[in-house]
Parts: C-alpha cells; structure tokens; sequence
C-alpha cells in the first residue's frame, strides 16, 4: 500500500478494527445480496425487511441520450409544470444523480463529500398520483434515499404537499410538484473530523448535490429549480428527519411546461457583443 493511499484511508477512519469487522460481516453481506438480489420484476415492490417499508427503486442508467455540455447549456431553474407524474425510473435516476453509488470499493457517492463524511440525506416528498410506476402509483409520502441498496424507505405516509408548500413560504412550484426532493445535512458528520470549517464543506457539498440534480433533470427532460427560502423547523418536522438534520433546499421535480433551450446562433451572437 503506498503511503497516499494509507494516508487516505486513515483520513477515511478504515482501522484494523473496522477492517476486521468488515471481514467478519462479509459472509452475511454477500447472503443479503444474494438473498435481496433484485430483479427487473421486482422493481417498485414495497417490501418490509425488519428495518421498514421500503421501495426497490428501477438500476439507474449509466449512459444518457444528451452530452454534459448539453445539459449545462439547457439547464434552467423551471417553476411552471405539467399536471402529470413522473415515472419512478426517472424519480431513480434523479436520486442517484443526487447522492447514489457511483465506486464499489468505499460506496463514494455521485458527488463529492470532504473526507467522504457524507453529511447529506435526501428525501423525496411524493404527491398523490405523483409517482407512476407499472399501473399504479407510490403511496403519497415522505420516503428517504438509501443510496447503497438504491431504494426508498418510506418516513411518513400521507399527503404532504400542502404543509411543504407553506413551509416553502407559498412557493408555487412546490405545491404544483409532483415530487419535492429535500436535501437535508447532519453536519457533526463532516464537523466531528473537521471542525467549524466542516460547516462551509457541508453547504458546498449541497450545491454540487444540487447541481447534479439540475443536471440530471435536464438530461432526462424533467424540470427543477433549487429552493432556499423556507421555514427550516417545519420543513424538518414535515418531511419526519430526525433532529440532527437541517433542511439545506427544496427542489421540486416535474415535467416541464414548456422546455428551455440555449440557442446557439444567439449565445454566439451575445457573446460577440459583449466582447465589443
Ligand atoms: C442558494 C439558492 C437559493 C435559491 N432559492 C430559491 C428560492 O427560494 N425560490 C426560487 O424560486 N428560486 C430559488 N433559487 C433559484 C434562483 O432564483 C435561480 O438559480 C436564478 O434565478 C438563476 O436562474 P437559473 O437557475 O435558471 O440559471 C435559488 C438558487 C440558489 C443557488
């Protein structure tokens, strides 16, 4: 092991300790692959294993229709939407953008983390009839992100939409979503290994989470816009996260009302006067 690579893991917390424990719990991680191993069919099946009522969540592709710069040209904060669901693939791929596995060895996650300390939870605030998949829908509620089995587990059953809407100090967008995401942070996750300088860590972190989910969006034709201006305790309270976390945005997600487009002749020609 080079000496990179032990400093790393050391910053990581990897002890013997926990490597021994690792080793120890191998065998009964690889059976609750084996004995969960999911198949297409099972895919938006509530289960309920000893730990709650969880929704197997659609493998999120790997390969998109559209380039980056594309979607960083077309990204736009969108706040008028269709009255329609979306799919549960493309509630699965939007969450994995957000915070899901993208290396196997660490479980590191889509975006960046300081320290892989990983502060951030996302929750998906679902609206009746907001959710489709196969010819039903998901049950209205708070669900939470569980990015290492790339599933939801369902935090508060009913409609929540109206109570998220005046938390988000009436925001239109919010109570015409069929789905709000809710970044929340646990910042003694990041501020225990690096002190009050973990606070800006934690912040920086939700924007490149949030970028993702912008950028996600956009490739997959649904619409967003990343929200800040809200009640913190009640938005906490509404969506049922434990009290060491703190609700950062709100970012609803929906099918566009009509979809923006960065049109090239008039980006080269805005540029071209500004350099006069
Ligand atoms: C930290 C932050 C907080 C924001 N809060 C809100 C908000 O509460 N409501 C809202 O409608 N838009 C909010 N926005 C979106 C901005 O209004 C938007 O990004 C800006 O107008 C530029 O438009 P664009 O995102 O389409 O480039 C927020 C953006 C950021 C980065």
């Amino acid at each position: 092991m080079n000496i990179m690579r032990r400093v790393f893991l050391r910053l990581l917390g990897v002890s013997i300790v926990s490597s021994l424990a690792l080793f120890i719990g191998a065998p009964f991680l690889v059976y609750r692959r084996s004995a969960t191993s999911r198949r297409k069919e099972d895919e938006g099946v509530i289960y309920t294993p000893r730990n709650g009522l969880r929704i197997v969540l659609p493998l999120p592709r790997l390969r998109g229709a559209i380039s980056l710069e594309e979607a960083i040209a077309n990204r736009r904060s969108i706040r008028e939407y269709l009255d329609e669901p979306i799919a549960l693939d493309q509630l699965s791929q939007v969450l994995w953008a957000a915070q899901g596995i993208t290396e196997t060895r660490y479980g590191f996650r889509a975006a960046p983390s300081a320290g892989a300390t990983y502060p951030l939870e996302i929750y998906a605030v679902v609206a009746p009839r907001g959710v489709a998949y196969r010819d039903g829908f998901l049950d209205p509620g708070s669900y939470k992100y569980l990015p290492h089995s790339h599933e939801l587990l369902l935090v508060k059953k009913g409609d929540l939409v109206s109570q998220l809407y005046r938390a988000a100090i009436e925001q239109e967008w919010v109570r015409e979503a069929p789905v709000n995401l809710v970044i929340t942070a646990v910042y003694e996750r990041t501020t225990k290994r690096y002190g009050s300088r973990g606070i800006r860590y934690v912040h920086m972190e939700a924007g490149h989470a949030g970028q993702n989910i912008y950028l996600q969006a956009t490739a997959i034709g649904l619409a967003t816009v990343a929200i800040g201006a809200f009640i913190d305790e009640d938005v906490r309270r509404i969506i049922g996260a434990s009290e060491k976390e703190h609700p950062l945005y709100i970012m609803p997600l929906a099918k566009p009302r009509s979809i923006y487009r960065l049109e090239e002749d008039k980006f080269i020609e805005y540029i071209q006067i500004n350099r006069k």
